[in-house]
């Protein structure tokens, strides 16, 4: 049986290859026939960002590298993390880096241009909020619990399925074309808090309310579930800051790389349903 080899890429390293995006990468390239190694704290050998000495390891052999930075590449230390991580990269056989950033966040941005400076290949995948955060993230306790207690306000944000992401990253890893692009990712609608709770609601068949909360009263509540500091921190700025409006804008980045519009939140939605991801109403019997 005749078998068709897709274009060679060499081998890519997935950093962060068990989350959200890592996952999809990894899945789609390994589909496609592509050689992948995925690495994470949890992978053998394992790579942390805190311990920079088992970096070279991770790259040995590599030619591209998918990479995303836990937890935030908003974080102060993340620059010079990035800044060691590719340095490295460049002495050593990397040609191309695809890096997932955030929008609105100067520091992912200033991250981003070392990136862009490295003299590798590059693209930057500038993501919105992720659909998945509902689904796979911090948020799905609350929908399990019914209530979506967050301090949002009423800012819309146009939420990406990491799908989406998942295919653009691929695109750029495979295809010719999409080196030196900025792709700003958005999902096709702004949606609030308070859409999403009702769109879940609509979904599940039960109520998913949305309580606006102080922003003293979540870190209160951060502070009681034993959330540490930086991570409370984290949490404070990525409301109080990145979602303050700024990001309150659809873009084009997915139809741009894709050739094909961004899913939208309700098909998302329906799918996860249908995954079991969240429980539904209970059954009434006739
Ligand atoms: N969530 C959003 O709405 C959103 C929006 C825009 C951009 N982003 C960006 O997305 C990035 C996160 O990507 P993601 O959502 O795909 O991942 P994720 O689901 O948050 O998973 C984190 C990944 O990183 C690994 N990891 C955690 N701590 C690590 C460490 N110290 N050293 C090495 N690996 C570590 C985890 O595996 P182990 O636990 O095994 O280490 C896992 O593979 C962040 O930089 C964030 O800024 C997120």
């Amino acid at each position: 049986m005749t078998r068709t080899h897709p274009a060679q890429t060499g081998l890519t390293l997935i950093v962060g290859a068990s989350g959200k995006t890592g996952r999809r990468v990894a899945d789609r390239l390994t589909d496609r026939g592509h050689s992948v190694r995925g690495v994470s704290r949890s992978s053998h050998p394992a790579f942390d960002w805190n311990r920079p000495e088992g970096w070279a390891q991770a790259l040995d052999g590599v030619s591209q590298v998918y990479l995303t930075y836990s937890p935030d590449l908003a974080l102060p230390q993340a620059r010079s993390d990035i800044r060691r991580f590719v340095d490295l990269a460049a002495t050593m056989d990397v040609a191309r880096i695809v890096l997932l950033s955030g929008r609105g966040e100067p520091d992912a941005q200033a991250c981003e241009r070392i990136v862009q400076h490295s003299g590798l290949d590059w693209t930057i995948v500038r993501a919105s909020w992720f659909n998945q955060n509902f689904s796979e993230g911090a948020f799905h306790p609350m929908i399990e619990a019914g209530v979506l207690a967050l301090p949002a306000g009423q800012t819309p944000e146009p939420f990406i399925d990491v799908d989406d992401i998942a295919d653009v990253a691929v695109a750029a890893l495979t295809e010719p074309g999409h080196s030196g692009e900025v792709y700003e990712v958005t999902g096709p609608r702004l949606l609030t808090f308070a859409d999403i709770a009702e769109e879940l609601s609509t979904v599940l068949g039960r109520r998913v309310s949305y309580i606006d909360l102080p922003r003293q009263a979540f870190l209160d509540a951060l502070a009681d579930e034993g959330v540490p500091e930086p991570m409370a921190g984290l949490l404070d700025y990525l409301f109080a800051t990145v979602l303050d409006g700024r990001n309150a804008k659809l873009t084009d980045g997915v139809q741009r790389a894709l050739g094909r519009p961004p899913k939208d939140f309700r098909d998302f939605a329906r799918e996860s349903a249908d995954q079991e991801v969240w429980s539904r109403a209970p059954r009434v019997e006739a």
